[in-house]
């Protein structure tokens, strides 16, 4: 599956939820069966060799290829879930959104310094969301650290939050 068809499959919302917003709708992608397991076989792909033994998934968005993709590298999968909905011991990171502030919890026991972890989530735009949830998973102590992006919007420069060693990748790029 070419990159190009599958990023003319995601449709451009105007002005949602808020005006001035492009909302980058993906649901339009998913629900072809074809262009699902394009996607899924480029992420498969990117990742393969890489000794993945967790990917983390960011609620909510984080939770439609998360799962897929952990099933596909044969590794775990570790939700990182907003404040207070874990039932067991976390740990938490803050990070401010447009409107204040939000806080992000992963369960303490769910990743080791054996792991090999794919930080994923469906969007980086400002950055905010998952450099949170990067300190978070660091704070665990895991071996190694990939981050992957279904969508980047290149001109908001999310990635200027992050080291340079540090392995971010995004499928579909945006202006
Ligand atoms: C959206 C998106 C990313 C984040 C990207 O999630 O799914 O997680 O914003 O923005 P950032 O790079 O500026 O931090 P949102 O918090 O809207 O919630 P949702 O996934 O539950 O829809
Ligand atoms: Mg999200």
């Amino acid at each position: 599956m070419d990159i190009q068809t599958l990023t003319a499959a995601v449709r451009n919302i105007p002005d949602f939820p808020i005006k001035g917003i492009q909302f980058k709708d993906i649901t339009t992608l998913f629900q072809s069966a074809e262009y699902l397991r394009g996607l899924s076989d480029i992420l498969y792909d990117r990742y393969k060799d890489k000794g993945i033994t967790k990917v983390a998934g960011i609620e909510s968005r984080g939770f439609f290829m998360g799962p897929a993709t952990a099933i596909r590298l044969y590794a775990g999968f570790v939700p990182i879930r907003k404040f207070g909905k874990l039932p067991y011991k976390t740990i938490e990171e803050k990070y401010s959104k447009e409107y204040g502030e939000d806080i992000i919890q992963i369960h303490k026991d769910a990743l080791n310094e054996n792991d090999i972890v794919l930080l994923h989530d469906d969007l980086l735009a400002t950055g905010g969301t998952m450099a949170a949830a990067y300190r978070l998973v660091k704070k665990l102590g895991v071996k190694k650290i990939y981050i992957n992006f279904l969508i980047e919007l290149e001109k908001l420069n999310g990635r200027a939050l992050f080291n340079d060693d540090v392995e971010i990748d995004s499928i579909l790029k945006f202006e």
